[in-house]
């Protein structure tokens, strides 16, 4: 099948993509791999092409095991030129571990639902924003950027459905504390198309969509779906994750990320770029689905591997 070319205007002509796997992918596997196989996950996909990888959170170990040692992957990445290494950091002491650990850039999380930040983070979403200030302040000081998400923007598991205006009043207050990006998060995956263009359109009244980034899980199946919703109002900062491994531990019912496999497909066959090779991939899917002893969640992964017909 040959790739064609993007028709539309407003489809922007290259993709970057926010490599979750070693953090979303694994925060809520039963299997609680070792350090050393979390950080040979992340040197194979810096293989890839991706540029940007996530590779652990500081979190409290009791409340995310899987991320418990996540210094120690960061010890044993073998570190490539161009790829931003990210953290997630809760608060100053999540910050500081991963200051010392090496992160090159950090991600603080706030909810635009009040019942999963407290589930989640164990406090109200205006407290959370309120720890998060000397997080940025202390990462700007040491010159790391930092990441905003903002979770449960089209339902939540504790509450139902959430307004687009709650999402963009949470995302303009990080915005306006200094985060250089906000990912839009369907934590459960129940968004479609049309709810998620109007969230951006809400949050982009206070923010450039060039500074937006969306991060959709694929309980229902929605998530390319609503990525090609986004790109046509020109959002082109995609989290996905290999294999569409993921899941929040606080998130009840929630599957896996949308597939890094898949968006690249998709991507490639509307003649958009993301520099990433999808054989690099194939190999990183299938390592980490070895060590969980789970079966891949991409279409395209599994088609891919199965068949003679050539990678895109
Ligand atoms: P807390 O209990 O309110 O915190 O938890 P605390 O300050 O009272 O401390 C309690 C204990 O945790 C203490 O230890 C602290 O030292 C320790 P103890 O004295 O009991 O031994 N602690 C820490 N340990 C390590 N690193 C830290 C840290 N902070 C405190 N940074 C807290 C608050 C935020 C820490 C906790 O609720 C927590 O760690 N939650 C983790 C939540 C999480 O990681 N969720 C998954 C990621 S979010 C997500 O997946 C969504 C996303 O993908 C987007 C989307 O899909 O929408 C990003
Ligand atoms: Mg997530």
């Amino acid at each position: 099948m040959s790739s064609d070319t993007a028709n539309s205007q407003q489809l922007p002509d290259r993709v970057t993509l926010v490599e979750m796997g070693a953090r979303d992918g694994l925060q809520n596997q039963l299997e609680i791999l070792s350090a050393g196989i979390r950080s040979e996950l992340i040197n194979r996909l810096a293989r890839t092409g991706l540029k940007r990888i996530e590779a652990g959170s500081f979190v409290s170990p009791k409340a995310v095991p899987q991320m418990a040692d996540s210094y120690k992957v960061f010890d044993l990445l073998h570190r490539q030129p161009g790829i931003t290494y990210g953290a997630l950091t809760p608060n100053l002491k999540g910050f500081e571990a991963a200051l010392a650990a090496g992160a090159d850039e950090v991600a603080v999380f706030a909810s635009a639902s009040e019942g999963f930040s407290q589930k989640n983070i164990n406090c109200s979403i205006a407290e959370s924003l309120h720890r998060f200030e000397p997080v940025v302040a202390a990462a700007k000081k040491h010159g790391l950027n930092v990441r905003g998400y903002v979770s449960c923007v089209m339902g939540c598991p504790y509450e139902g459905d959430i307004r687009p205006s709650a999402v963009a009043g949470v995302a303009e207050q990080l915005w306006q504390m200094g985060c250089y990006e906000i990912s839009l998060g369907d934590t459960i995956g129940v968004g479609t198309p049309l709810n998620a263009k109007k969230v951006l359109e809400h949050t982009s009244r206070h923010i450039p969509v060039s500074a937006l980034a969306a991060h959709f899980h694929n309980t229902y199946g929605q998530a390319l779906a609503n990525v090609l919703a986004l790109l046509e109002e020109g959002l082109s900062v995609i989290d996905s994750s290999v294999a569409g491994l993921g899941g929040c531990p606080y998130a009840p019912g929630a599957s896996g990320n949308l597939a890094t496999e898949d968006v690249v497909y998709m991507l490639h066959g509307m003649g958009i770029k993301t520099g990433i090779n999808m054989e690099e991939l194939l190999k990183a899917a299938t390592f980490i689905c070895d060590q969980l002893g789970i079966p891949s969640r991409s279409n395209a992964g599994l088609a891919l591997s199965r068949s003679s017909h050539p990678s895109r």
